[in-house]
């Protein structure tokens, strides 16, 4: 459970990760050369069209990650995808936030048992009491969060790309048009995943985050 003991801001229990990068860029990793794309986040349209697709506005408009981190409480971190273990920079994620419970899901429609079924209900908006943690290691997809004024917010995750939504946030989860991603799924404890449909706003984890949300989230 997150309380405000807890850091709010994505890079600073860590300050050998990557540091504060704003806007879309590529990188390449000097130990191992590996081109790593950072996390895009940007306000959506309200278009009706696929959901798979980008729904930037006209201009884009993008959402840096502190922005996210300040506005939203949603946590970024980024990882080599294919070093993270000898970095050891999970294992310190995992000890410094207690997550204990790991396992792995991938959503395609090939690899997914009740795929069109599931997809749906992974874009249903909804809250979970506890945090939904995810660390991408293959494919790709878009995780969208509301703002404070109920405004969607779309981020891109990638490989490498770990992400952390608060409890009582509402958000929802789609492909791209890839179709394909693969992630870990960390938990505290035993692993509730229980999606809570919006409207959820009497449930304990949502008063909660809005009053978490209006005292600020903690950036130290
Ligand atoms: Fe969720």
């Amino acid at each position: 459970m997150v309380t405000r003991d807890h850091c709010y801001y994505y890079h600073c229990c860590y300050p050998h990760l990557p540091p504060l990068i704003h806007s879309p860029r590529t990188f390449s990793s000097s130990s191992s050369r590996t081109r790593i794309r950072m996390v895009r986040a940007w306000y959506m349209d309200d278009s009706s069209d696929d959901q798979r697709l980008e729904h930037q506005l006209t201009p884009p408009k993008s959402v840096s990650l502190e922005e996210l981190a300040k506005n939203t409480g949603v946590i970024y971190y980024k990882l080599d995808p294919k070093k993270y273990d000898e970095e050891g920079k999970l294992s310190r994620i995992k000890e410094e936030r207690g997550y204990n419970y790991m396992d792995v899901i991938q959503v395609s429609p090939e690899k997914m048992h009740n795929y069109e079924e599931r997809i749906k209900v992974f874009f249903e908006e909804h809250l979970h009491t506890d945090e939904e943690i995810r660390f991408i290691t293959e494919g790709s997809g878009y995780f969208d969060v509301r703002d404070q004024e109920d405004h969607w917010i779309r981020i891109e995750v990638t490989p490498g790309d770990l992400i952390i939504l608060p409890a009582g946030i509402y958000h929802r989860f789609t492909l791209d048009t890839k179709n394909y991603i693969k992630a870990m799924r960390l938990f505290t404890g035993e692993p509730v995943w229980t999606p809570h449909n919006r409207p959820a706003d009497n449930m304990e984890a949502r008063k909660n985050y809005i009053l978490q949300q209006s005292k600020g989230f903690l950036v130290k």
